[in-house]
């Protein structure tokens, strides 16, 4: 409810349009002189000014002369500071002042809505008539409160500069300035200016709770702090848009522990194709950061630490510039940020984000306010811990704090600008609020807590490397892969209530005599202590948390795997039953198959057809066993990775209730006598949703770097999650390097991550396994990433289906094929692009019964390919 702006009289809007044509243009940067802004309203008034005023920085400021035509008060009152010493050292600005001993409003024409800077200046000189020191009033907007019984209570400080960016629609602005009962109202400086567009964008990062932002450009921001981390302070002068930049030395709790680091201006980068230009913060701030110390002063693992006194019951909107002026190369610098003790990014790569050193990047944050405790905002930069390339740093070049308007549309206090109380009226609802607080930075604590959970995992090698929980007992288990179970004890026991009732060992007995579950043929204990030769720790062939795998043979020369249950692991026990549950329902080529069991004694013994050529990970990489397997060659590669898919994608979709593996990794995939590879282990497996369901929620199991993100986050199960790990082993298929690698510098660790890192930058190829130099096909290789890297999308349902994945990795091995034909036959090598592959179908889906062979086409040109056969599962 605009007041006063009806008063305005037409004849003299001209004289708006005069001051809005005003001369002032954003300074050119000095390292970026094509950056220039105009803004579009430009209102610089000087307050009770005699005449115009010229700042150092060139922006001339017009006196409202008397009468002001776009201003309406009952009276002019204009003053100017008379004593000497008080005007001495201050802008020629301030020294003069409106003073409304009655509401009064100030009504601008907007050429152009948007974002506009409002800054108001104060500086409550002595005066002999007007006690400006004493003045208590409210100033607000049409929409919005900006002050609310507001004083300056002393000019000793120099003058006060309030600074908003408030969305501005409709073509007509005011400030009411109105003064408390027996007060008087003043003010010493107006500018009202176009903001870019681009300065503010709408989204931005919520900490608390954990996620995105958006409708930002509803709200006004008042300008609580504006700091240039490292360097001296910033004049309005020096800034593109006539900011001004304090330095941060002030608010740092540490200040030892930092240095300045700082490089020349025109070193400091803008990206190409916008998103930040100098307009969101000039080059000068982005050259200077707040770095660590020198590690040899004090333990590198610290956190950098700045604490800002702000108003409590507000939300904050927080900027944090960022440019790479340390690092010598790429990759090198990753820290974590956090506002309040609540995580804002982990791992904060600026070389990814920036694709360059000492390119300007920023990066906004929402700080609700019931995470603003003991009204202060504390911003905290720590260096990604565990990083093993010796470099531990943080840094940050500049930082802004704006308060977010209220409820109430005020940036002070809970009333708005009609005067009603927006707060809550009554004290029970005020308990409720507490209550609802309370619960909120509870969540806010317990989001943090998983969020370091994460951290702590993601960073400590050793820890989870330890963690010898139990896993995956079927075949070789390599000690540097166990997995990790978040709550042991308790999804244990869960499993162990789904899947009956049985309490004693005897109780098994029984379980295994029902006969209904198809477990094979049974094996006497004797049978097989002689198969292992008395379970001969010779025979040893793996080793997992809950027993060992022996291999064995029958007297008719059959090998077997003989898995035998330790009876005092009660996760074993569970497992055990599990893997019978899923067994027992499954057969397939790309599963390996259960042969049978013994039970004697109270042993709990599973006995599987035997895989002579062990994991899929013993033909890449690190053979742990001491074997040395000839490594595969692509073609194998894709061979092996094309039946562990068909055996998931028929573990999804084959069995009558869809299953979820939950624990695929390259040591569960076993390699036969013809490398044909099967999926083994299903301790960990699970009944995938049925159709009313979306998911299973569940305690998070898995292996540590195959395990799902999101199923992690919200430990909610789908085949996805397989998805997903299934894409990491396809990278680790192609790098040859486990999933994990504690022994690597901090950015290689995860391969998941490192690996897409490299695709983003189109260099996959570098991190290739050395020996599939020059034999890939590129067309196969990059159908092959595709598929890898659609399987880690971080959304579950941004992944393809496994049928999907098989499909892609199919038309990848066929690329392979004709790229080897055409190189074996020279007639082909310049033929046409249609070739035609003779396919072999037994090679499509023996799950499915099909048999013979049929023509596949791939037309190279389109990328297309045309089947006469549908493959099961698309
Ligand atoms: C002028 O300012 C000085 C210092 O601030 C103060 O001591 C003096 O009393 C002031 N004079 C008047 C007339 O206010
Ligand atoms: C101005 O008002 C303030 C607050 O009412 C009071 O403390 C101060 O003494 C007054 N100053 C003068 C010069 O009257
Ligand atoms: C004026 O300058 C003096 C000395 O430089 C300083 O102590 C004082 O705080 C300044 N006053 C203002 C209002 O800036
Ligand atoms: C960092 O720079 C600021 C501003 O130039 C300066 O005040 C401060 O003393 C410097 N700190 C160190 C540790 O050099
Ligand atoms: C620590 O500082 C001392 C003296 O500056 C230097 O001799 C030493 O090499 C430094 N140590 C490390 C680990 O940087
Ligand atoms: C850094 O600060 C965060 C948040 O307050 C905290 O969780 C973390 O432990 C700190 N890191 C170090 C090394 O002190
Ligand atoms: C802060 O959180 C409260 C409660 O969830 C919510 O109502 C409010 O909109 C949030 N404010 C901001 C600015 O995000
Ligand atoms: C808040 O302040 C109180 C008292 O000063 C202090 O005990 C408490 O630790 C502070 N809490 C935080 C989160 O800083």
């Amino acid at each position: 409810m605009p007041r006063g702006d009806h008063r305005l009289p037409a004849a003299l809007l001209f004289l708006l349009f005069f001051f809005s044509s005003g001369a002032f243009h954003a300074h050119a940067d000095s390292s970026s002189p094509s950056v220039k802004f105009t803004p579009a309203d430009n209102y610089l008034l000087d307050c009770g000014g005699a005449r115009s005023t010229t700042l150092d920085d060139g922006r001339t400021f017009r006196s409202d002369p008397q009468s002001s035509s776009f201003l309406s008060t009952s009276e002019d009152i204009l003053v100017t500071a008379t004593n000497a010493s008080s005007a001495s050292n201050v802008s020629a600005l301030v020294i003069s002042a409106r003073v409304f001993s009655e509401e009064s409003t100030y009504s601008f024409f907007i050429a152009n809505p948007g974002r506009h800077w409002v800054r108001l200046h104060f500086y409550p000189f002595p005066h002999p008539t007007y006690n400006l020191t004493g003045a208590v009033f409210t100033v607000t907007t049409d929409t919005f409160v900006l002050l609310r019984d507001f004083s300056v209570p002393t000019a000793a400080a120099g003058p006060v500069l309030k600074e908003y960016l408030l969305p501005i629609d409709g073509d007509r602005a005011s400030l009411i300035f109105t003064p408390k009962k027996n007060s008087v109202a003043f003010v010493n400086a107006i500018e009202l200016v176009s903001a870019p567009d681009t300065l503010v964008p709408d989204t931005a990062t919520s900490v608390s709770p954990q996620g995105d932002f958006a409708g930002l450009s509803a709200y006004a921001l008042e300008v609580s702090y504006r700091l240039n981390m490292g360097g001296d302070a910033v004049t309005p002068k020096g800034d593109t848009l006539g900011r001004a930049w304090q330095p941060d030395d002030g608010f740092l709790t540490l200040p030892g522990a930092t240095r300045n680091v700082s490089v020349p201006t025109r070193d400091v980068k803008f990206p190409d194709g916008g998103g930040v230009t100098p307009l969101i913060a000039p080059s000068v701030v982005y050259s200077t950061a707040e770095a660590m110390a020198d590690a040899n002063v004090t333990d590198p693992n610290f956190n950098i630490t700045w604490q800002l006194n702000v108003e409590p019951a507000f939300s904050y909107l927080v900027r944090m510039h960022f440019c790479d002026i340390i690092s010598h190369q790429l990759n090198q610098l990753y820290f974590n940020v956090y506002l309040n003790g609540l995580i804002g990014v982990s791992g904060l790569d600026l070389s990814t984000l920036t694709s360059g050193l000492a390119v300007a990047y920023y990066k906004d944050f929402v700080l609700n306010a019931s995470a603003v405790a003991n009204s202060t905002i504390r911003v905290q930069l720590g260096p990604a811990t565990g990083s093993n390339d010796g470099t531990p740093n943080a840094i940050l070049n500049g930082l802004e704090v704006m308060k977010m308007s209220n409820v109430a549309d005020s940036l002070d206090g809970l009333f708005s600008i009609d005067g009603s109380y927006r707060g809550e009226p009554d004290s029970g609802s005020v308990a409720r609020k507490v209550v609802s607080a309370i619960g909120l930075s509870m969540g806010a604590l317990a989001m943090g807590l998983l969020l370091l959970m994460v951290y702590r995992w993601r960073r400590r090698p050793d820890d989870w490397e330890k963690r010898n929980s139990f896993s995956s007992w079927l075949l070789p288990i390599h000690a540097s892969h166990s997995t990790f179970c978040s709550s042991s004890t308790k999804g244990g026991s869960n499993r162990r209530q789904r899947f009956g009732s049985h309490k004693s060992k005897s109780g098994y007995s029984s379980f295994f005599a029902s006969g209904a579950l198809g477990l094979g043929r049974y094996f006497t204990f004797a049978e097989l202590q002689e198969a292992t030769g008395n379970f001969d720790d010779k025979a040893v062939i793996g080793v997992g948390g809950f027993g060992k795998v022996y291999l064995g043979e029958l007297e008719d020369g059959t090998k077997l795997a003989v898995k035998r249950g330790n009876p005092s692991s009660e996760q074993g026990i569970n497992e055990f039953q599990t893997e019978i549950q899923m067994l027992s329902k499954l057969r397939h080529r790309h599963l390996v198959s259960l042969i049978g069991y013994c039970d004697e004694n109270s042993e709990m013994i599973l006995v599987y057809e035997y895989m002579s050529n062990g994991p899929l990970r013993d033909h890449l990489y690190g053979n742990s066993a001491g074997t040395a397997h000839p490594l595969l060659s692509w073609k194998q590669r894709l061979e092996v990775c094309i039946g562990a898919a068909r055996g998931l994608h028929y573990l999804h979709t084959g069995a009558a209730q869809g299953i979820i593996h939950r624990d695929v990794k390259t040591t569960n995939i076993l390699l036969d006598e013809q490398l044909v590879a099967k999926v083994a282990d299903f301790g960990l497996s699970k009944a995938a949703p049925s159709m009313e369901q979306t998911h299973v929620s569940t305690a998070v199991k898995g292996s540590f770097g195959y395990l799902d993100p999101e199923y992690f986050r919200r430990q909610q199960l789908t085949e996805k999650s397989d998805v997903y790990s299934f894409g990491v082993v396809l990278f680790e298929v192609l790098c040859a390097r486990p999933a994990i690698n504690p022994a690597l510098p901090r950015e290689q660790v995860n391969l998941a991550e490192w690996a897409m890192q490299w695709h983003r930058k189109n260099q996959l190829e570098k991190i290739l396994d050395p020996h599939l130099a020059g034999t890939i096909s590129p067309t196969s290789l990059t159908k092959y990433v595709e598929a890898a890297e659609k399987c880690l999308a971080d959304c579950g349902v941004d992944r393809p289906s496994m049928g999907d994945v098989l499909w892609n990795l199919e038309y990848a091995l066929q690329l392979q094929e004709a790229a080897m034909g055409q190189a074996d036959d020279p007639t082909l090598q310049n033929s046409s692009k249609h070739i035609a592959l003779e396919y072999s179908l037994s090679s499509i889906d023996e799950a499915g019964g099909e048999a013979g062979g049929g023509a596949v086409a791939v037309n190279e040109d389109s990328g297309a390919i045309v089947t006469p056969h549908t493959v099961q599962g698309r």
